[in-house]
């Protein structure tokens, strides 16, 4: 079963070179697991569109392990607010969009005129871009390695429940940050946030020295800005703390409905057969957790899931958005 060791040296050679050759290879990164295959091979990003079951005109982020290896997919040096991103949060949990090099990744771009572009953090993902670009591999395309609308993996396991056994899954552990990049696009006049993730709003506003502008409708189509994505098996319904303890009083002393569980940051106690998680306190625990928790409740045969609104302010932005979209499936 090709899960590898991503600490072992000798596996990221060998996913290097499987990935020069145009095969998928999924790895780990600081957010969630990726489906990689190079960016300049039309043949292998088809083959993550297949996979997937994505339409094959909703752009991949390109990976890359430089700022100058970015350069090569964008002009990120005539962009100010990109170029100051890039210096100040590269590597890490940021994908930038910009427009992009005609001629350069169209596949991995879904044939639109911008590209994501992403240097992440984490030291598996940074081996086995670094190795596959010694091989010269410009880029790796990667889409969280999950099946089209579903939740994204932050565990090897969970991209092999994804995927099958065939696929190499470099392993690296659990996904520290939980939650996919934040986005942000550059190509228009003033910076927009395209998805809201654990790098959070304040600090990129500060970053850039204006307000970032919303997605609105003009943004291009993007699976991760769809509303209904990020969905478990299960139906999850997001309730106000007051309302959610009301519902669980109801069903305190009666019969608990068959599937139930509860994910809740005040609630401390559930009538007996409801299945209870507790929400972390803190955003950055709940994010790292929450995808995990989500396919847990599914592994369980869980059929409803009723989730405590989390607490407004930026912080939770990234969680809070994840949750209403899965909401809304
Ligand atoms: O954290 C992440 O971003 C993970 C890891 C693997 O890096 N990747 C990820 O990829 O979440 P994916 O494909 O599941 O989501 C990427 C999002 C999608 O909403 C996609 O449409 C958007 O980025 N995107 C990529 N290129 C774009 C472009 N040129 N214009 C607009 N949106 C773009
Ligand atoms: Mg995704």
């Amino acid at each position: 079963m090709p899960v590898w060791d991503g600490s072992v040296e000798a596996s990221i050679r060998h996913a290097a070179e499987a990935l020069a050759a145009g095969q998928l290879v999924a790895f780990p990164t600081e957010t969630v697991y990726g489906l990689g295959a190079r960016a300049d091979d039309d043949a292998a990003v088809a083959a993550i569109f297949a996979a997937k079951g994505r339409p094959r005109d909703h752009p991949l982020i390109v990976h890359v392990a430089s700022l100058d290896a970015a350069a090569a997919f964008a002009d990120l040096a005539s962009h100010q607010a990109a170029r100051t991103l890039a210096e100040q949060f590269w590597p890490g949990p940021m994908t930038l969009i910009l427009p992009r090099r005609p001629g350069f990744a169209e596949a991995a771009a879904g044939g639109q005129g911008s590209i994501g572009l992403r240097w992440p953090a984490h030291p598996v993902a940074q081996a086995l871009l670094e190795a596959a670009a010694d091989l010269g591999v410009p880029g790796v395309a990667a889409p969280s390695a999950n099946r089209f609308g579903r939740v994204s993996p932050t565990l090897a396991r969970h991209v092999v429940a994804e995927f099958g056994p065939e696929l190499i899954v470099l392993d690296g552990g659990a996904c520290h940050v939980g939650i996919e990049s934040t986005i942000v696009d550059c190509t228009r006049e003033r910076p927009a946030l395209l998805r809201p993730g654990m790098l959070g709003r304040p600090l990129i506003e500060a970053a850039i020295g204006e307000p970032l502008r919303d997605a609105g409708k003009a943004a291009p189509r993007a699976p991760g800005t769809l509303e209904a994505h990020y969905a478990p098996q299960a139906k999850l319904r997001l309730m106000e703390t007051r309302m959610l303890q009301q519902a669980l009083e109801v069903l305190q002393g009666g019969e608990a409905p068959k599937g139930l569980a509860v994910y809740s940051r005040t609630v401390r106690r559930v009538a007996p057969g409801i299945v209870f998680k507790p929400m972390p306190e803190q955003a950055a625990d709940a994010a790292r957790e929450l995808f995990s928790v989500l396919r847990d409740f599914d592994a369980k045969g869980v059929r409803l899931i009723w989730v405590e609104t989390p607490p407004p302010g930026p912080a939770w932005e990234g969680v809070r958005d994840r949750l209403q979209r899965a909401a809304a499936s």
